[in-house]
């Protein structure tokens, strides 16, 4: 999959989908699947390192995870997150951080805002890279969001989204993630624009749909927002596994003679 096969999904009217991914296993099992994108997202910091938001995460580790994904599925489209501040120092430094993120394997970067970031996004488009834009809840402004809220209830917040939006779209951008907005905003998005849509917690008036790969399988515990489907209960099936292996171990059932060597 490229950035032509995927813009060719939305000129083709066909839905977009995208999933998280941090590690070479995952990225293998998503290679093989139908899914079009992987986002390694730095909502790592958060699913794969354990911290409370995704701010903690740096570069080096945004580009050991996007190692390890570009060689379990190098079929597949993959962004990789510019995490927090690495994008909002000197041009120089800015650039080494997207540099470092693509020679990682991406094939694009994405990164979150739009104030104060419009001529580094026309300098790494220029570049040759492919930027994805990141708007209404973008979690690395948490401390000041106040929280992880719906963003754009408010007349004044949604005419500045679309605006963001048309920005993003005129500075070279080919796609931008919408996250938590109300869908009737989307909505109008999609009719003044036409950049490709990503929505997670924005309703289906969106090219595509995201969803972090922990929560859809289950894997992150009593973490449920209404945007979340569950395609499966991983959690409880590891449990159950776990709790199998070491009935067998303490009953002297594994390993049986076929699993071990004469
Ligand atoms: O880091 C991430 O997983 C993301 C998604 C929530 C879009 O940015």
């Amino acid at each position: 999959m490229n950035i032509n096969q995927i813009k060719q999904l939305k000129y083709d009217n066909k839905k977009i989908s995208m999933l998280t991914c941090y590690d070479y296993s995952s990225a293998k099992i998503i290679n093989q699947s139908n899914i079009d994108m992987i986002l390694v997202g730095d909502s790592a910091a958060m699913v794969m390192h354990g911290h409370n938001s995704t701010l903690p995460i740096d570069v080096a580790t945004m580009a050991l995870h996007i190692k390890a994904v570009a060689k379990g599925a190098p079929d597949k489209f993959i962004v990789g997150d510019m995490p927090f501040m690495s994008f909002r120092k000197s041009l120089s430094d800015n650039m080494t951080a997207v540099e470092k993120i693509m020679k990682a394997g991406a094939h694009a970067i994405k990164l979150e805002g739009f104030d104060g970031n419009l001529e580094l996004i026309k300098h790494i488009v220029q570049s040759g890279v492919p930027v994805m834009g990141h708007l209404g809840l973008t979690p690395q402004s948490v401390n000041s969001l106040g929280g992880y809220k719906v963003q754009g209830k408010i007349d004044e917040d949604k005419i500045k989204i679309i605006n963001d939006t048309q920005s993003l779209e005129k500075a070279g951008c080919f796609a931008v993630v919408l996250e938590c907005v109300p869908s009737t905003l989307s909505q109008d998005i999609a009719k003044q624009t036409e950049i490709i849509t990503i929505g997670i917690g924005a309703g289906d008036c969106v090219d595509g749909q995201v969803l972090v790969i922990n929560d859809m399988l289950g894997m992150s515990g009593d973490f449920q927002p209404k945007f979340v489907r569950k395609y499966l209960n991983a959690e409880q099936l590891f449990l159950q596994a776990f709790n199998e292996f070491d009935k067998d171990v303490k009953d002297s059932q594994f390993p049986s003679s076929k699993e071990s060597y004469s």
